[in-house]
């Protein structure tokens, strides 16, 4: 079999996605769970673009133990040295350099010939080369370049020493056959490219990113880059599930495989829409809510006669809790750390007590706690932080025709406060409450609710987005009570921007 290596941008193209932006914790936390996924490279940033991403391709860098950390660069020295100083210290450093080769990106925003495009690979490329072996080039816009200067544009990056050779749908308009023919013919044609790694970077702009980078494979290709989700530019990258999950089921037709833990790939997909706030479709291919719910009474019937009949891979392949009932209120912190171990979430002492309080606080509330539950807490602890304010208590009193009240008991740096405000629902009057406490000028951007857990007594988790002092952050809250996971979530968010020291 061969290797295909994965080349995760979840924190480069996927962040440019709207609504997708994370701060540095957030980032070097996608990070460390990618590492624990398997990916190959972590691109970690566009080190060059503010001081924030240089910081967190630098902590990434400084971070990440297994896998390679990759930062994006334009062909310019500028780009290039902020790209290296960034990801210097990484035990397996790249640069990725990217120059585009369409006529039209050219002609009209690089206002540049293919001469002077050739040249200034040729230069970049070598003076990258002697601050970092590993190096990445990619031709922007390849599947619309002219094929003979494609060549000449690769050949020129592989004797100037890049070791990788991109070849991005940069706008998703290429079809798999034509993806296919592309790789075949650069193998046929490029001077040296048996030498190097061969990668397919997909847009989903006409949906096919995923079936164009599996094409990309076929035709020879030993890299592909992907994001989480599928998030990414527009309609968004060839997502990393899919392409994954399609190599692991249909490896014999492929003849190649990652080296990827499937187990971890739903932990990963809930971690960043947590993270991020962007929900997943229920319909989305591996990590939907629907993606293994069989409906139609024919499939059910077959399933139960046997698996195999509708199911081509099992939620088990890709970690998904299988919610038998495991834990109650009696079960003590010990019984709690195995499960969490065999769920995949291997906690500190200090996480575990962390939970564990959650824990029996939801237990007194739900009688038996599924899988799906333990991974709801782990997933809220793990984006709580550092917390300046913590939500002691509330109360309501809500409905229509008369004034919606709330009293909300917080805990801050200087002891306990607690504050009633009115709004025009119990949710926003509990928000208000929250800011008469911190006294900052905070302004809610989005909220999202939903159902993370199954049956009547599911929790519900709460998304924030709210900006405060110029930056914008998402905050998650979970609980059995819909109005407290808002407070939650609200209070978390403003802890992220206390802080950052917004
Ligand atoms: O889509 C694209 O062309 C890119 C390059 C920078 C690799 O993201
Ligand atoms: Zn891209």
């Amino acid at each position: 079999m061969r290797k295909i290596k994965v080349f995760d941008t979840t924190l480069r193209d996927g962040e440019q996605s709207p609504g997708c932006s994370m701060n540095l914790s957030e980032k070097l936390q996608i990070a460390k769970q990618l590492d624990a996924l398997g990916v190959d490279i972590i691109e970690a940033g566009f080190a060059i673009a503010s001081p924030e991403d240089f910081k967190s391709v630098e902590a990434i860098a400084r971070t990440v133990k297994s896998c390679q950390v990759a930062s994006l660069a334009r062909c310019t020295q500028g780009d290039i040295d902020a790209a290296w100083n960034a990801v210097k210290d990484a035990k397996y450093p790249r640069i990725h350099i990217f120059l585009a080769a369409s006529d039209i990106h050219m002609e009209y925003k690089l206002k540049m010939t293919r001469e002077q495009v050739l040249e200034s690979i040729a230069k970049h490329v070598s003076y990258a080369k002697a601050l970092c072996a590993d190096l990445e080039f990619s031709c922007e816009d390849a599947s619309r370049s002219d094929r003979d200067f494609l060549v000449k544009c690769c050949g020129t990056a592989i004797e100037a020493g890049a070791t990788v050779i991109n070849i991005p749908d940069t706008v998703g308009y290429s079809t798999p056959q034509e993806m296919f023919e592309l790789i075949r013919y650069l193998r046929e044609y490029t001077p040296g490219i048996e030498n190097v790694d061969i990668s397919a970077h997909c847009h989903d702009d006409l949906g096919l990113a995923v079936a164009n980078s599996l094409a990309c494979v076929r035709a020879g290709a030993s890299q592909v880059e992907c994001t989480i989700n599928g998030i990414g530019e527009r309609a968004g990258n060839a997502s990393l599930e899919e392409l994954v999950m399609a190599l692991h089921t249909r490896r014999e037709y492929y003849q190649a495989e990652t080296r990827v833990n499937t187990r971890q790939i739903y932990r990963t997909s809930k971690l960043l829409s947590s993270v991020t706030g962007v929900p997943v479709a229920p319909s989305k291919a591996i990590v939907g809510a629907n993606a293994f719910a069989h409906e139609s009474g024919i499939h059910q019937h077959g399933v139960l006669a046997n698996a195999l009949t509708y199911e081509i891979l099992r939620p088990a392949d890709v970690g998904i809790p299988q919610n038998a009932m495991v834990l109650g209120k009696h079960s003590g912190k010990h019984a709690l750390r195995d499960r969490l171990a065999q769920l995949g979430y291997e906690v500190t002492k200090e996480e575990l007590d962390a939970i564990f309080v959650r824990f029996k606080a939801l237990a007194d509330k739900k009688k038996n706690l599924t899988d799906s539950d333990i991974e709801a807490l782990a997933l809220a602890s793990s984006h709580s932080g550092s917390a300046t304010y913590e939500l002691l208590g509330h109360v309501v009193s809500a409905g229509t025709g008369i004034t919606n009240l709330a009293c909300v008991k917080i805990r801050r740096d200087d002891g306990v406060a607690e504050e009633a405000a009115i709004g025009s629902g119990p949710i926003d009057a509990s928000f208000k409450a929250v800011d008469k406490i911190t006294g900052l000028a905070v302004s809610l951007e989005s909220f999202s609710l939903n159902a993370v857990t199954d049956g009547e007594d599911a929790m519900g988790e709460a998304v924030v987005k709210l900006r405060c002092g110029g930056g914008l952050y998402t905050g998650c809250g979970l609980s059995t009570d819909v109005i407290e996971s808002a407070i939650r979530a609200y209070i978390n968010g403003i802890n992220k921007a206390v802080g950052a020291k917004y």
